[in-house]
């Protein structure tokens, strides 16, 4: 499966396992991710979850080609249960990222409890350079944690940026060396196991309710924008030129 589960001592692992593809995303898989964290809460057994890629890579955010063939439709799309349940999942939630971790890759972070990055983790929003806007309620969520300058030099320039970078924007806990940024994720969400769950439900109801409906709204405006510029002259151009594996030439759009 591209979206890997294990359940191991109450921690739920959830891996992309697409490397061939650089763990890019696809409708399918968002499906995949959203059925595992529906199954997560509805399971008292799984008292953490733990998200990893593979070493070389975090993931490559959307499928270009699966989005451009398959554009997402409406609230019930695989893309957007995911979004719905990433940032309403109760139970405490982990990451570790090495390599890079480009679009959602990045955001689907902003919605984690504890997240670790590998020294050589690179995170990027490149959603301008491909003609979009950011998705899953980062255009609030970033700002809000970084700082509305900070976060617009990585929403309007797309450019990659450091471990080092991504915890002083303050959405990663610690930097670790890349060998042992997933057996420490492993070790928080072990101790997370260990913890009272009601209390843990409890405290990350009462730090993230505040902001939820205004989480949703935002997801549901972003998405419409992203939707109808996904057919937009800007992203085609973007879309094409990544596939031909050349620059893209923005010029003649105004
Ligand atoms: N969507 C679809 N396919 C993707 C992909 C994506 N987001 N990212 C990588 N791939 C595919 C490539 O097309 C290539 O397929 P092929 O072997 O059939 O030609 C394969 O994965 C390997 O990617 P490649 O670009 O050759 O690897 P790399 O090591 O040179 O670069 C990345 C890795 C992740 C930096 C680069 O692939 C990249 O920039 N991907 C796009 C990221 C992006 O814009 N994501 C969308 C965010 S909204």
């Amino acid at each position: 499966m591209a979206i890997a589960t294990s359940h191991e001592a109450g921690v739920l692992t959830i891996e992309f396992n697409r490397p061939d593809k650089k763990n890019a995303i696809t409708t399918q898989m968002y499906g995949q991710f959203a059925d595992a964290l529906i199954a997560a809460r509805n399971d008292t057994s799984v008292r953490s979850i733990l998200i990893l890629g593979k070493p070389e890579v975090f993931t490559a955010g959307n499928d270009l080609q699966d989005f451009m063939n398959n554009p997402p439709h409406g609230t019930n799309s695989p893309v957007f249960r995911f979004l719905h349940e990433i940032s309403h999942v109760d139970k405490p939630m982990v990451a570790a990222v090495r390599g890079a971790a480009i679009g959602v890759g990045t955001t689907l972070l902003l919605h984690c409890d504890l997240v670790y990055a590998a020294s050589d983790a690179r995170f990027s929003l490149p959603f301008t350079q491909l003609g979009l806007v950011p998705e899953a309620g980062s255009s609030l969520l970033l700002p809000a944690i970084a700082g509305y300058q900070r976060a617009a030099e990585q929403m309007l320039l797309g450019e990659p940026f450091s471990a080092e970078q991504a915890l002083q924007l303050g959405f990663v806990c610690a930097v670790l060396p890349a060998d042992q940024v997933v057996a420490h994720a492993r070790r928080q969400a072990e101790k997370l196991v260990a913890l009272p769950a009601g209390a843990l439900r409890a405290t990350k109801r009462l730090m993230k309710e505040g902001q939820l409906a205004s989480i949703e709204a935002r997801m549901r405006e972003e998405g419409e924008e992203f939707r109808s510029r996904l057919s937009s002259p800007e992203a085609k151009e973007a879309f094409s030129a990544f596939f031909e594996r050349r620059r893209p030439d923005f010029s003649r759009f105004d």
